[in-house]
């Protein structure tokens, strides 16, 4: 097996397209002339002739910052580092990168070392988790792909990358691009959810927005790192870093499409993931890694390790010792090592005894190196690295305001019974009553340096927008995950004196992100006995969840009137949620994760496959259909549900014809009427439904969205193009493909509504 992993390496290595692929990636990164590329290309070439083989593992090697102070450690690792000793590696040319140390004046210092103490004066990468935001802290991803508005991702993207270039970073491990149909999952909130194209379609937004439209090399840019590549989020049992098994359909069909979409923005740098996949370790893996990554789509940028995932490949059983696991990383196609200092330590014997060719350590070196040209660092090894300018951009109040923009646009309603939202802003006593009431534990689970004295808590936000805020009382209820003692009663004494309840119930930031699955994804025990005592006073109830996935909301929470989704909205949530509950803004978001009517249905996507016996969701007892014993196998608020403050209904999908003409195309148009008082925004989605066809196919697929603005009263048309490229599917022989013949198509406000019309593809 070893042998076949070499010879994949070694003939994509002989190809000899690491030139062209190199110079035709780097185009592809905005504005890069080749002339430019290509003068860069010899300078990496030059300085490799001149490196020693303990200097080119060095340029591979990734280490976590030591120098660089860090409010807390976010992996097993961290903090241990000791800034002499590092101090010395870089001098001795044996790191590539330091990453998680943040700060231009600081920064100056580390670069001045590789620059003015080492033999050749290679400048450091810099590189961050900067997932949405630095000290601004915008929604977390999953919460802000149900704005379902790409413009808006590219926008808090690029001013993450603002905040973080003015900091001195270059790089930034994001965006996370994995498709998450497992809500047990802990990392779903780092993504955009369940749907393909919209993963797509965000991947590529916050690529544009991390990279800019100026080129790497403009000082406002970091390089966007797709991750985690490939099949994380298809961990079994949705249990991190467990193992990942499907077919190659399924992987290029549904996992790699949003990575496809990153490189093709412009994307050069990618990060390999944990899991193993169908017996192969992600880290070690020449299929992802060489043949699909290079081969097949021609990524000309750097490949780095998750965090010690090369080390890993020994606990998984597919490497014997650090030595072997090095060899197998770098031979299917690994660039770069984060953490473990395998590839400083081992790649110079394993280059002396012939196991690994000198020419595939030049070939990741130039990898790194012309990185590092793309983005300026032979020119200016010191771009980012200015205080002044840090402190103007870092933090500032248009960067705050557009968190809160996102923050507003993020919010999902769900339920809205008897129109009891919006609450009147006078007039009324409100109990704001829950864990997450008045708290800051705002900024979810993957932030690092998020400014801690700009973090608006409900009771804040609420207090705010009040006109007398001594109408609001504010209780805490329960803990999160524990009971508080005397707090139920506070509870009911607090919502039986006021006039409506508003409960803020979900997750801890602790509760989703790395590490964090969950075999039950409900609202914890102690406060649904909370809910329980609070809806017995008979008090009209809103519920307002802190969640980073979806929840199972069975019993008293799910019977709320009034049911909003508020994620971890960043440092303004505060603000944002009392703006839309004040109704100072109609709410306009959509679930990107499906709310399912039970836990036990995970994995769940709307998108899964008919079986062949498929369920009609309305008849609830049938039996020998592909339901479960006690629920139909639906959504309780499925992918594309969020109401608004109007009153909307949808008229019959209209086509402008019933064929499709293989190199034609159709309109599909659809008419939104408001009969509320309140100017709204709908998400129109365009799904299809490919009904005969050589794989079975989803039950529906999203294809497109449209913003549409209905006036109170008024009706709007949403239209839509659809041509053949549209109803592409990734066929059994692991390529795109159309066949003819009819489609289901829906222009619809969800998932779950809508009636079809019927289309054909006619082959011309
Ligand atoms: C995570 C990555 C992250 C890396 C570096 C890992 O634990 O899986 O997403 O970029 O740490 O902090």
């Amino acid at each position: 097996m070893s042998d076949r992993r070499t010879q994949t390496s070694r003939r994509a290595m002989l190809t000899g397209a690491l030139g062209m692929a190199i110079i035709g990636g780097l185009m592809a990164a905005p504005r890069r002339a080749a002339a430019q590329v290509a003068a860069d290309l010899d300078r990496v070439d030059a300085l490799i002739a001149r490196m020693t083989i303990e200097e080119k593992a060095g340029q591979l090697n990734v280490l976590a910052d030591p120098f660089r102070f860090r409010p807390q450690n976010v992996n097993p690792l961290d903090g241990q580092g000791d800034p002499a000793r590092m101090t010395q590696m870089i001098r001795d040319g044996q790191v590539g990168c330091l990453f998680n140390g943040v700060g231009a004046d600081a920064g100056r210092r580390i670069q001045t070392i590789a620059v003015e103490e080492t033999r050749l004066g290679i400048p450091l990468l810099f590189a961050a988790d900067i997932i949405h935001g630095l000290k601004t802290v915008f929604p977390v991803p999953l919460a802000e792909a149900a704005a379902f508005d790409p413009d808006l991702a590219m926008r808090t993207a690029r001013a993450a990358a603002v905040e973080g270039a003015a900091s001195g970073i270059h790089q930034t491990y994001a965006p996370m691009v994995d498709v998450a149909r497992d809500q047990r999952w802990g990392r779903v909130v780092e993504g955009a959810g369940e749907d393909i194209w919209l993963n797509e379609v965000l991947a590529v937004a916050r690529v544009k927005g991390f990279q800019g439209d100026k080129g790497l090399a403009d000082r406002d840019a970091l390089l966007a790192t797709p991750k985690h590549f490939a099949a994380y989020s298809a961990a079994l049992g949705g249990m991190d870093y467990n193992t990942t098994d499907m077919s190659d359909a399924t992987l290029r069909g549904t996992f790699l499409p949003p990575f496809k979409a990153a490189f093709d923005a412009g994307a050069l740098s990618v990060m390999t993931a944990f899991n193993d996949i169908n017996g192969v370790p992600a880290s070690g893996n020449p299929y992802l890694l060489t043949q699909i990554l290079r081969e097949e789509w021609g990524f000309a940028g750097y490949v780095v390790t998750d965090y010690t995932a090369d080390q890993e490949l020994i606990a998984h059983g597919f490497a014997a010792d650090g030595r072997d696991a090095t060899r197998i990383a770098l031979m299917a196609g690994v660039d770069a090592s984060i953490v473990s200092g395998l590839f400083l330590e081992h790649i110079p014997s394993l280059v002396a005894s012939g196991e690994v060719p000198m020419a595939r350590v030049d070939q990741a070196v130039r990898r790194v190196l012309m990185t590092k040209a793309a983005l300026g660092l032979f020119d200016d090894p010191y771009r980012g690295c200015d205080p002044e300018r840090e402190r103007v951009l870092v933090g500032s109040q248009a960067h705050r305001d557009l968190s809160r923009e996102a923050a507003v646009k993020s919010i999902v309603l769900l339920k809205n019974d008897g129109d009891l939202l919006p609450l009147k802003p006078a007039g009324q006593k409100i109990a704001l009553i829950g864990p997450f009431a008045d708290d800051k534990d705002v900024f979810g689970p993957w932030t690092i340096w998020g400014d801690e004295s700009r973090r608006i808590s409900l009771a804040d936000g609420f207090r705010g927008a009040m006109d007398d805020a001594g109408a609001l009382t504010v209780v805490q209820g329960s803990d999160v995950e524990g009971p508080l003692s005397g707090g139920i009663d506070a509870a009911v004494r607090a919502a039986a004196d006021a006039d409506v309840v508003v409960l803020a119930l979900g997750e801890s930031s602790r509760m989703s992100g790395e590490a964090q699955s969950r075999t039950e994804i409900d609202i914890p025990a102690p406060q649904r006995a909370l809910v329980e005592a609070v809806q017995a006073t008979g008090k009209p109830v809103v519920v307002l969840l802190r969640n980073g996935r979806a929840l199972d909301l069975t019993g008293p929470v799910g019977d709320a009137p009034a049911i909003a989704v508020t994620w971890f909205l960043g440092g303004e949530m505060g603000h944002a949620v009392a703006d839309v509950v004040f109704g100072k803004i109609s709410p306009s978001g959509r679930l990107p994760v499906s709310f399912p009517m039970r836990g036990g249905q995970q994995p769940f996507s709307y998108d899964h496959k008919a079986t062949g016996r498929p369920a009609d969701p309305t008849l609830a007892t049938q039996e020998y259909t592909a339901r479960y014993r006690d629920i139909a196998n639906v959504a309780r608020y499925p992918f594309g549900h969020g109401l608004t403050y109007g009153k909307v209904t949808y008229g019959a999908v209209a086509l402008s014809g019933a064929e499709l003409a293989w190199d034609g195309s159709v309109e599909v148009s659809v008419a939104v009427s408001n009969a509320g008082d309140r100017d709204v925004e709908e998400t129109v989605q365009l799904y299809i439904h490919d009904r005969v066809a050589s794989l079975t196919q989803p039950v529906r697929r999203l294809r497109n969205i449209q913003k549409l603005r209905v006036g109170a009263g008024e009706t709007a048309t949403a239209r839509f193009t659809l041509d053949r490229s549209q109803l592409l599917f990734m066929g059994g022989d692991s390529r795109l493909t159309v066949e003819p013949g009819q489609f289901h198509v829906w222009a619809s406000s969800s998932a779950q509504t809508g009636e079809p019309a019927v289309l054909t593809l006619v082959r011309g």
